[in-house]
C-alpha cells in the first residue's frame, strides 16, 4: 500500500507514542503527522522528548507502546531488515554535529550512501560533486571533516542526507552548533532543495528563527505535543 501522491494522507504519522529509557519516561502519548513534502518544526524545551521523537518516527528507535505508519507501512511493526532498508533508501538523516566519518573527505562522505545503494565509485563521486556544489561547499571537496568549519561540516552532511533522493529528512538541531549567518546558510540550502524535489522535513530546532522557515509547528511538553499550529 502506498499513498504516494494523495496529500489527504500524512506520508507519516505517529499515534500516542510512549518511550520509557530506564525510569525516563521519555514519550507519553506523543501524536504527529507529516505530510508529503511538508516542512513541519518540532520545538519544545530540552529533554521534552523531541530527539526521542525524531529517532521513533525514523524507524531508529521502537516506541514501548503506540504506532508509527509511513506510506501505509507500520514502522513500529516492520522487522529490522526492512526497517535500515527503509532507513538508507527513503529516508535522510542529519544531527546537530553532523557525524560525518572522520577518515573519508567531504566527497567521499557524500558518495558514500550512493556507493551503499549499488552506483559506481565514478557516478556516486560526480554526484556527490554535484551537491556539494549545490550546497556552496564543492571547494571542500578533498578536505576531510576536521578541516571545515561547522557550517560547511553541516552543509555537508545535508548533502550527504539528501543525495539519494529521500522523501523525508529528519533534522535534529541541524544548526543548534552554527552562527546566525551559518545557520542561514544551512536551512536556505535545506528548505530550497526540499521545496524544489517535494522532500518532506522533520526539522528539530530551539531557535525562532529556524522554526520559521517551516509550514507547521508542534511543541512538545514532557514527552506529549502542547500545541500545534502554523510557524510565525
Ligand atoms: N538513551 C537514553 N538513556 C536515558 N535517558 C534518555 C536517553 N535518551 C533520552 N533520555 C531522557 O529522555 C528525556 C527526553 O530526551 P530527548 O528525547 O533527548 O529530549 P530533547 O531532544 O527534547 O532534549 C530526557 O529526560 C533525557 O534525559
Ligand atoms: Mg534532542
Amino acid at each position: 500500500m502506498s499513498n504516494q501522491g494523495d496529500t489527504s494522507v500524512p506520508l507519516l504519522a505517529a499515534r500516542d507514542l510512549a518511550k520509557t529509557h530506564g525510569r525516563t519516561r521519555a514519550l507519553s502519548g506523543a501524536s504527529a503527522e507529516l505530510r508529503a513534502g511538508e516542512i513541519l518544526a518540532v520545538t519544545g524545551t530540552s529533554g521534552s522528548g523531541k530527539s526521542t521523537l525524531l529517532h521513533c518516527l525514523a524507524g531508529i528507535v521502537r516506541p514501548d507502546e503506540g504506532t508509527v505508519t509511513y506510506a501505509g507501512e507500520r514502522l513500529d511493526e516492520l522487522p529490522e531488515k526492512r526497517l535500515s532498508e527503509l532507513r538508507r533508501t527513503e529516508f535522510g538523516v542529519v544531527f546537530q554535529f553532523g557525524q560525518l566519518i572522520p577518515e573519508l573527505t567531504a566527497l567521499d562522505n557524500v558518495a558514500l550512501p550512493l556507493l551503499l545503494a549499488g552506483a559506481s565509485r565514478t557516478d556516486a563521486r560526480a554526484t556527490a560533486g554535484e551537491w556539494l556544489e549545490r550546497f556552496g561547499v564543492r571547494g571542500q571537496g578533498e578536505s576531510r571533516p576536521g578541516e571545515l568549519s561547522g557550517g560547511q561540516s553541516q552543509r555537508v552532511a545535508l548533502a550527504r542526507a539528501l543525495v539519494t533522493g529521500p522523501r523525508i529528512v529528519f533534522a535534529d538541531e541541524p544548526t543548534g552548533a552554527l552562527d546566525s549567518l551559518a545557520s542561514e546558510q544551512v536551512m536556505t540550502a535545506l528548505v530550497g532543495t526540499a521545496r524544489e524535489s517535494g522532500t518532506a522535513v522533520l526539522l528539530i530546532t530551539h531557535d525562532a528563527q529556524v522554526a520559521a522557515y517551516a509550514d507547521r509547528e508542534i511543541r512538545l511538553t514532557d514527552g506529549t505535543v502542547a500545541t500545534a499550529g502554523v510557524a510565525a
